[in-house]
Formats: structure tokens, sequence, C-alpha cells
């Protein structure tokens, strides 16, 4: 770019966007395998269901091809009566997206300016930051608690005049943790009407068993909204679908700066389909609580301590930068993709997401081979 376009795109861009960072995708599995010369690749990096789609959600889909020269029911009917039948809901109290980033979109362009602020934690889902920093809104986060949570606590003595939003990712990505039922009624407690609560609950299904997670639907408060997604336990990330709860009032309002179409009619379809295959979640859920067992046994028969994770990932401290990336590179060679969390300022961690027992297998027999050398560059002696 010459310097005279430099300074065109500088004066018609404004700073707060300038300042943002391109989104970095990871490397298609295609690529790796033709890049690294591998026949094998599992991909353990984005919390997807290991188990795919379901075949219900597959026909509604294909079904649904022969309609496509037609917009989509901009209201979702289908989908949005089968959530209201499942929650007992009204069709008022639910929203739906493009995924459920696509609600945070929403909710980011309908509540945030330059000036006000969203507070959150460090170390969690950074979706939301960006959407907020690319209205001019800024962040403000809070460390989190020795354990790897939310601290209510710290949260609740952050509002200030300026707060609008209060992002809580329960469980939490990439940590696995979550906020429990007598946390979230301490931090309501401080939390003013005019301040909006985002509770993300991309992880529901996991960790919904257990007795003292606090399930969102159980509440009634004006100012809080549900984000839920088909992205995950659902294993529908592909077409992005993601739904929020919410007072009829709030919905209403994010309603009207939704883009019409949202989500697309295959979109809708497969999500519909998606929720009559009872089976098939309870199928991703046995299969996720083995594999979580395996990993963890695994980990710490070698002398990892993950922590202890409600979702469908496990997070382990490496224990430095240098650490994290060998593991991330040696594992990549043999086919293995992870995540490391750099981008969520947990750089001496890594991420592995629970696969089928075939990917765990794949994992584990990369790791037997990569650990000697970690251990010996790293000074872990076994
Ligand atoms: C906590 C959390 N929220 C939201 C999302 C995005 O979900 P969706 O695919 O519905 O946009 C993710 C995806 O990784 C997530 O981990």
């Amino acid at each position: 770019m010459s310097n005279q376009s430099q300074q065109i795109s500088n004066s018609l861009v404004p700073e707060y966007i300038r300042s943002l960072q391109t989104y970095q995708a990871g490397k298609p599995i295609d690529e790796l395998a033709r890049e690294k010369g591998l026949t094998k690749i599992s991909k353990l990096a984005s919390n997807e269901n290991p188990l795919g789609p379901s075949p219900f959600a597959i026909r509604e889909m294909t079904n649904g091809l022969w309609d496509l020269h037609m917009y989509p029911d901009m209201h979702a009917y289908r989908l949005k009566t089968s959530l209201s039948k499942m929650y007992d809901l009204k069709l008022e109290n639910i929203i739906l997206g493009n995924g459920s980033e696509g609600i945070m979109a929403y909710i980011a362009r309908a509540f945030l300016q330059p000036g006000l602020e969203v507070l959150t934690s460090e170390n969690t889902f950074i979706g939301f930051y960006i959407l907020a920093q690319s209205v001019g809104a800024s962040v403000k986060q809070v460390s989190l608690t020795s354990d790897y949570r939310f601290d209510v606590k710290k949260m609740a003595e952050a509002i200030t005049e300026k707060t609008k939003v209060i992002y809580i990712a329960n469980p939490n990505n990439p940590t696995g943790t979550y906020i429990t039922k007598d946390e979230f009624d301490y931090l309501m407690k401080y939390v003013p009407e005019h301040v909006l609560v985002i509770l993300d609950e991309a992880y529901f299904e996991f960790a919904k068993q257990f007795d003292d997670y606090p399930d969102s639907m159980d509440y009634r408060y004006d100012n809080v909204i549900t984000l839920r997604t088909f992205s995950k336990a659902y294993g529908l990330s592909g077409i992005r679908v993601g739904y929020g709860f919410g007072h009829q009032d709030l919905i209403s309002n994010l309603t009207k700066v939704k883009l019409p179409f949202e989500p697309n009619l295959i979109a809708q379809l497969g999500a519909v389909g998606a929720l009559k295959d009872t089976p098939h979640l309870q199928r991703t859920l046995e299969n996720n609580m083995i594999q979580y067992s395996r990993c963890v046994d695994y980990l710490e028969k070698n002398d990892f301590v993950p922590i202890k994770s409600v979702t469908n990932f496990i997070t382990i401290k490496t224990g430095s930068t240098e650490a994290s990336d060998f593991l991330f590179d040696s594992l990549l060679n043999k086919g293995v993709i992870i995540r490391p969390l750099k981008v969520n300022r947990m750089p001496e961690f890594i991420r592995i997401s629970l696969g089928t027992p075939e990917e765990m297998d794949h994992f584990f027999e990369a790791m037997d081979l990569v650990l000697p050398e970690y251990n010996k560059k790293f000074g872990r002696v076994k």
C-alpha cells in the first residue's frame, strides 16, 4: 500500500478497528495432511463433537436442499417451537443466530458503544472481547481464582458506572471449570438492573449433570441472557446455529439489530433434526465421559495435572510457552492437532478436545513417542 492510500485508510477506519487482530484459524486438515505427508489426522482442537452430526439432522438438511431457491423462515418457527417445548418457554423469549457468537454480535450492536465497558475474566473465550472492541467498547478483565474459575467476588467489586455487559462463560473455555449456584447468586446481588449479564453456556449439555451447576433456565432475571449452541454437543459447528433465552423485551430489542434470515434455511433444519435425536446426544455424552477419564488417567500417569473440567476438553499446564509449543509442534508432526492457548493468555497451558476412542488412542500413542524428549528437554524426571 502506498503512503497516500495508507493515510486514507487511517482516516477512514476507526482506531478501535485498526487495532484489532485478524482472526487466525487453524490449518485445514487437508492442508496439514498434504504438508506433512500424513494419512491419519486427529483434530482435538476445537471442542467439536467427534461423533459427527446426528443422522436426523442430516436427513432434515438433505430434504431442505430442494427449497434452496427460497428465503428461510425469518421467524424460524419450527426451530423456535422445538426449543420452546424443550425448555418450556414462549417463542418471544428465544432468539437465534449464526452460532452463539452470532447472537453475541447482536448484543454488542444493541448494547455497546465507545465509553461503555464489558466486564469479564482473563483466560476465557475471546469471541465476545473482540466483538465488544469492534464497536469501540472497552473490556475489563479480572483474574481467575487459583483453581481457574471465574472469580465472582472480584467481578462484583469491579462493576462500575461504565459497566454495561458482564460476560461469563459457564463452563469456561479454555479451563473447563464453572461457577456454582451459590456463586451466581452472590454475583447477581451486586449486578445493577441496567447491566446485562451474558451466561454463555456453550458446554451446558456436558455440565448440567453437576448438582451445583446453575442451569440458567431455573432463573428468571430480566437482565440475564443465556446463550447456547448446536456447535458442541449437537455436532453442528459447520452450519452455525446458536440460541439465546431472555426476557421478551430484551429479545425483541435484540431482534431489531439481527440480520433477518439468520440462521439460514439449512441451519434451521439441521438444528430441528438434532433436537429430535436424543440417543445421539446420549451417545455423545457417554463417549465424552469415557474419554474424559481415559485422558485424565493418561495425563496423570505422565505427571501432568489436568484442570478438573466439566466439558468436552481438558487443559493442562506445561509450565512454559516453550513446553507448550514443543508439545503442539511435536504432536502436529504425528498428526494430532491440539490447541495452544496463547490467545487466551495462557501460553504455559495446552488444551485437548476429547475425541473418539480411536482419536484418543492416536493422541496417547503420539504422546508416548513425544514424551521422552519432552521430559528430557524440560527437566521432567520420570
Ligand atoms: C465458551 C464458548 N462460547 C461460544 C463459542 C462459539 O460457539 P458458536 O459456534 O455457537 O458460535 C465457543 C466455541 O468454541 C465457546 O467455547
